[in-house]
């Protein structure tokens, strides 16, 4: 057999790993150096400590404090905060005195108004056209096409924070038409 490096210097098998190393090493070195500031992207920042949350923020621009907010806002209350990507968003009391889980959108499925919430009429009630949408936000009459977009609402180090709704939409089974 003849080769042109000779058997005694360069055992075959060491020959054969000594390759592999090589060849292994010049995928994946550079590879891996792409690959750690490219997962780092994904990687949410958790800014402020909320998990790619957003804090609320009452009509001032204050942090909304859960436990201050259940103080001077009743069963039932519907009010304004600003959510995510700063759309004014619905923070539900329940009957039984506790922040509901879901925000509600209040910018009208219809052309954009922000839509007032009728404690009287129990609905949302848009000025501009005259859609309406339940409690819940879901559509109740036209010309609005689809229910107020939801946002999850829950309370991180005591105050409020809104994150992403990307699951079915539990007032309709559908999905999220906003996501
Ligand atoms: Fe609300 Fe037209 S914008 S009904």
């Amino acid at each position: 057999q003849a080769t042109s490096i000779p058997a005694d210097r360069v055992p075959d098998m060491g020959k054969r790993q000594l390759m592999n190393l090589l060849l292994l090493g010049a995928i994946s070195l550079p590879s891996g150096f792409m690959l750690v500031p490219y997962a780092a992207f994904f990687v949410p920042s958790g800014g402020r400590g909320t998990g790619g949350g957003t804090v609320a923020k009452d009509a001032i621009g204050n942090d909304v404090i859960a436990e201050e907010w259940l103080k001077t806002h009743g069963p039932g209350d519907r009010t304004l905060t600003q959510g995510l990507k700063v759309n004014p968003t619905y923070l539900v009391v329940e009957k039984d005195r506790t922040l509901a889980t879901y925000g509600i959108n209040a910018v009208c499925t219809h052309l954009g108004c922000v839509v007032p919430w009728n404690q009287a009429e129990n609905k949302f009630i848009c000025p501009c056209h005259g859609s309406q949408y339940n409690d819940q936000g879901r559509v109740v009459r036209g010309p609005a096409p689809l229910s107020l977009a939801l946002a999850h609402a829950g309370v991180e180090d005591g105050k409020v924070v809104f994150v992403p709704w990307v699951e079915t939409d539990f007032r309709t089974g559908d999905a999220p038409w906003w996501s």
